[in-house]
């Protein structure tokens, strides 16, 4: 199988090597997906074909249970994920003039990665946090809470700046 340039081929040995450990075990796919997700960051078609052949399993089983899990991802995350609620009481909040501003001073799309690779912003729903509405969560733990449009440029400058 031939495999992009753009894609480290110590990842592919690594993800071999899994695939070795646990290729007699049954049902082992999503396994094998869970793994190559956390050495990839995300699952592009090419890993997935790989991972078809590997296993030995038709394509669209592999597309079809990667579609269907909202675990997995096919498209690369910033290495800041910014999931800003959209939940009830974070929307009647304010949550999605908080959501407009990150894309619009960060300049992407919702669920792309900024070019710098450092952010990406992702709308999510209820955080468990509506007393603090309308929520923003940084990565898996800096949450913030009755944010404001105006507070989301200083909020990106902290993480630029690390
Ligand atoms: S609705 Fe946003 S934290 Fe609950």
């Amino acid at each position: 199988m031939k495999t992009s340039a753009d894609l480290d081929s110590s990842l592919y040995q690594r993800l071999d090597d899994y695939i070795e450990s646990v290729k007699e075990k049954p049902g082992i796919l999503i396994n094998v997906l869970h793994k190559a997700q956390e050495i990839f960051g995300y699952l592009p078609d090419e890993v997935l074909e790989y991972v078809a052949e590997k296993l030995d399993v038709p394509v669209s089983k592999v597309f079809g249970v990667v579609t269907f899990y909202n675990f997995f991802s096919r498209k690369p995350k910033g290495k800041y994920q910014i999931k800003i609620c959209l939940g009830t009481a974070c929307y009647v909040k304010g949550g999605d003039k908080v959501f407009e501003r990150f894309l619009e001073e960060l300049e992407v799309e919702p669920e792309e990665p900024t070019k710098d690779g450092l952010f990406s912003v992702h709308p999510v729903r209820c955080l468990g946090a509506c007393s603090m509405a309308p929520v923003v969560l940084v990565g898996e733990k800096d949450f913030y809470g009755r944010l404001t449009p105006n507070d989301v440029p200083s909020l990106i400058k902290k993480y630029r700046e690390g």
